[in-house]
């Protein structure tokens, strides 16, 4: 799957947000090491530190199904805004994608980082 898919697909997945108390909707895809596709949105909750970031969900829902090795994640914010990974989501990226990049869309233009050049620093034990 191609940058610009896979950021098609993170946009389109913002319309599955459940944000009722930022209304801030954000959507992430994912691509594992051998080629399967996890998509994510963010799931907020009425205890505010409870809430899941799109970028989590889609990898969260890939480790349960036995994925561990990522290579690329996009995300998508619903107002087109450019939705950089927040700090905990760097460090899930950290564990799982570590050597993997992020596909972002930056005024109608696709921008790619990589996951270390966002997290030079991040914490490991293994
Ligand atoms: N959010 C994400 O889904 N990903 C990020 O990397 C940053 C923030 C969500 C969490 C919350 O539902 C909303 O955006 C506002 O912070």
């Amino acid at each position: 799957m191609s940058d610009k898919e896979l950021l098609e697909l993170a946009k389109s997945m913002c319309s599955k947000a459940y944000a009722p108390y930022s209304h801030f909707q954000v959507g992430a895809a994912l691509v594992t090491k051998d080629g399967s596709v996890y998509t994510g949105c963010n799931i907020e909750n009425a205890s505010y530190g409870a809430t899941n970031c799109a970028e989590r969900t889609a990898i969260f829902k890939a480790v349960s199904e036995g994925h561990r090795h990522f290579s690329r994640i996009a995300v998508a914010a619903g107002d087109g805004s450019t939705a950089y990974p927040c700090g905990i989501c760097l460090q899930v990226m950290n564990e799982f994608m570590s050597d993997g990049k992020v596909i972002l869309e930056d005024n109608g233009n696709i921008v790619e980082y990589e996951v270390r050049e966002l997290l030079p620093h991040g914490f490991t034990l293994v």
